[in-house]
């Protein structure tokens, strides 16, 4: 009995200790014991359905273990007292049913209609567009010029050369310029995400946006999209275990207000229009 309490204990601080090494080892602005700030309009929904099943669950399990704790003091087996038989009671059983069913239809219902809110509907015509393609292991990351316009992706074209899959005599990409592991995202402005990658399974994850979306290679994903509220310094960290150099496969992503933006992708060069065979590859890329 000691010696199990004293693994126990043991095991406490091993995880608790480790904990505290990882936990200093991540680049986060805010607490790493709870939920970072979050910057999304859309990440509010997403915090309160958090919350309320957080308290849903947090009082069933006192609940449930404040009875469970006081049955086994009260039915605990004592001479010559005899075990009680109970066989169930109906009306308890459906009250104890029914209630959870309404619940998870209304956390399902709710759920949803947010999900629709965030990845259903059209992103706003005057949406910043920006491509972000994953590759081992790093971020491609493709901006729009003055025209506003990305150059039409497509995913059958992306490859190595050509990471965001898009024809070099498009008009809409003349003026596009492309950054390594750098992204600015002007603050209260949608911002369009055009998702893909270049080789195996990557997720574009930002804790403060409340955003996770898998890229899986031979698809773009055009649909998903966010307003930050508030500017900041983020990371853009890759979700998916996509090989051994994971770990390490994030980019710099701050919110800046716009005039900020509009000065730093004045001063960003535009992707080099091909001419020969030799030029396809923009500068930036492939920076390992
Ligand atoms: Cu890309 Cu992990």
């Amino acid at each position: 009995m000691h010696k199990l309490f004293a693994h126990s204990v043991s095991l406490f601080f091993i995880l608790v200790l480790g904990g505290f090494s990882t936990a200093h080892a991540e680049i986060r602005e805010t607490s790493v014991w709870w939920l970072p700030r979050n910057v999304n309009m859309f990440g509010h929904a997403i915090d309160f359905i958090f919350y309320v099943i957080l308290v849903l669950t947090g009082v069933t399990f006192i609940g449930v273990f404040s009875v469970l704790a006081y049955f086994l003091v009260k039915y605990r087996a004592r001479p010559g007292v005899p075990a009680i038989h109970s066989h169930g009671n109906n009306t308890l059983e459906v009250v104890w049913t029914t209630i959870p069913v309404f619940i998870f239809l209304g956390l399902a219902i709710y759920g949803n209609e947010e999900w629709s809110r965030m990845r259903r509907q059209t992103p706003p015509a005057d949406a910043l567009p920006v491509a972000v393609v994953g590759e081992q292991f790093g971020w491609n990351v493709r901006y729009p010029g003055a025209d506003g316009k990305l150059a039409k992706m497509d995913a059958k074209k992306v490859g190595k050369e050509n990471p965001f899959g898009v024809d070099s005599a498009d008009p809409a990409g003349l003026d596009d310029f492309t950054t390594y592991n750098d992204l600015v995202f002007p603050v209260n402005r949608p911002i369009r995400l055009y998702l893909g990658s270049k080789d195996v399974i990557h997720a574009f994850y930002v804790p403060e946006f409340r955003l996770y979306q898998d890229m899986v290679p031979g698809r773009v994903y055009d649909f998903v999209w966010l307003k930050a509220e508030e500017t900041g310094k983020f990371q853009l960290a890759c979700n998916q275990l996509c090989g051994q150099g994971h770990y390490k496969m994030f980019g710099k992503l701050s919110v800046v207000p716009v005039a900020e933006y509009e000065s730093w992708a004045k001063g960003k060069a535009p992707v080099p229009a091909v001419t020969g065979t030799s030029s396809a590859t923009p500068v930036v890329l492939n920076q390992r």
